[in-house]
């Protein structure tokens, strides 16, 4: 086995971490406004149903791959079979293509943190997204600067860099996350929101919501991409992985509702509207804050906070690629993170254009930022956890035995890990390409 893998510190640094990855722009920014879209409380019940159930499996089966094999990607999947290399590329090919997207809203975030700091305030909130979006030097000045934060930290390796990463912005994320709740649950009429997440219509159910739901809940807790396999692969001990699994889930989940207590009420209170989509957070809230006193602060506390989020998922993010290119091209952490800079940014930079000059541009009738989106979340990500739970359940033959004591949820785990889920996801896959 390879001596100069570096390890956690321990095993509260390993869950810190992966909680980090999984609690993300896809808690704060996207859960709510899906949530919004399909009707709030009664996609919340599916959304835990499913979280609880079908992604415990994979989430699980991926960090015991890491854990059992001690490689990056690749390598990790080239030691069960050969013929595998190429499904093992994916992983972190797939992160290069988030990445590209993601690091553009990370860009956005850091704006309105500056646009916070000088009380800038105008009438149309809206107008003013999409002309910043629109506009090149500056969308892409400012994906470039998240970009190269997150790259900082992972050049700096585990412990001094993405340990201490997580260690410090995670602790900071709480903190304003719990007082922006207060702020939020004091204003007037705070309870309407609090009804829309918790009080289900059922009679909104329909079959996009449990697709939408999948989608998130694979997006939200990292699965899918080798994230967690290469965070797994640095444990040196752990005695209950499943707890440590249920750690995630829970936190990710907790985290998730409690952005929603943040942003609903808030939503209610002033009388707008919660389906605005991916505008609420760039467009509705900063109208909120114009209107409330010191709203300045309370912008500028909110997106540090989405800010710290982001950052350390995008830092989980990248180590799926400094790991592969460290690992296999026997390269320094410093000299992956500059190659990976240079290829993120010659994707990225497109996609950021493609709000403003490049909108012409498009590929299958998306443009370069909705098809990054579109084909991570809907067709890479599920593909690359049907691969997983195929290779995991199958070849590598992990058995829900070797964590879990009771034989029921043992064997119900064998039976999801190598049919259940596999279908659900093929089931996911060919709805979504519709
Ligand atoms: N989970 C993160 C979020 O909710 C995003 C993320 C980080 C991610 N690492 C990932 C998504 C790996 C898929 C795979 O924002």
């Amino acid at each position: 086995m390879n001596s100069t893998r570096p390890n956690w510190t321990s095993r509260y640094s390993f869950i810190l971490a992966s909680i980090g990855s999984a609690v993300g722009l896809g808690n704060i920014w996207r859960f709510p406004y899906i949530m919004g879209k399909y009707g709030g409380a009664v996609f919340l019940v599916i959304y835990l149903l499913l979280i609880l159930t079908i992604c415990f499996i994979p989430l699980l089966a991926e960090l015991a791959m890491g854990k059992t094999l001690k490689k990056e990607c690749i390598g990790a999947y080239e030691s069960i079979n050969p013929k595998f290399k190429l499904l093992g590329f994916l992983n972190p090919l797939t992160g290069i293509l988030i990445s590209s997207f993601y690091f553009i809203v990370g860009g956005w975030i850091i704006n309105y943190i500056y646009l916070s700091f000088i009380n800038y305030k105008t009438a149309d909130y809206g107008g003013y997204f999409s002309s910043f979006i629109q506009s090149p030097m500056l969308s892409i000045l400012f994906t470039l600067l998240f970009l190269f934060i997150c790259i900082f930290f992972t050049s700096r390796g585990i412990k001094k860099g993405i340990e201490f990463a997580n260690n410090v912005l995670m602790p900071l994320f709480a903190f304003l996350l719990a007082g922006l709740i207060i702020f939020s649950l004091s204003l007037p009429n705070a309870n309407l929101g609090l009804e829309y997440m918790f009080k289900p219509d059922f009679s909104k159910v329909n079959p996009e919501m449990f697709l939408a739901a999948l989608g998130q809940a694979l997006f939200t807790l990292s699965i899918g991409m080798g994230a967690l396999l290469t965070y797994g692969s640095y444990i040196k001990e752990d005695k209950s992985m499943v707890k440590s699994a249920y750690t995630i889930i829970f936190s990710d989940t907790m985290f998730a509702l409690m952005a929603g207590i943040m942003i609903f009420p808030a939503i209610f209170s002033f009388g707008l509207e919660p389906d605005s989509g991916a505008g609420l957070v760039f467009v509705t809230l900063p109208n909120i804050f114009a209107k409330i006193p010191f709203g300045n602060i309370v912008s500028a506390a909110f997106f540090t906070l989405l800010f710290c989020a982001a950052l350390t998922s995008g830092i989980s993010i990248l180590e799926v690629s400094v790991a592969s290119l460290t690992e296999r091209m026997k390269i320094s952490r410093i000299k992956a993170s500059v190659i990976l800079f240079i290829i993120i940014s010659l994707i990225a930079i497109p996609a950021s254009l493609s709000f403003g000059g490049l909108h012409n541009i498009t590929l299958f009738k998306k443009s370069i930022f909705d098809f990054l989106d579109f084909t991570t979340s809907n067709i890479l990500m599920p593909l690359n956890t049907f691969f997983l739970c195929i290779i995991a359940g199958w070849f590598l033959k992990i058995k829900g035995s070797q964590f879990i004591n009771n034989k029921f949820f043992a064997m119900l785990f064998d039976i999801g890990l190598k049919f259940i889920i596999p279908v659900v996801l093929i089931g996911v896959l060919v709805a979504g390409l519709k």
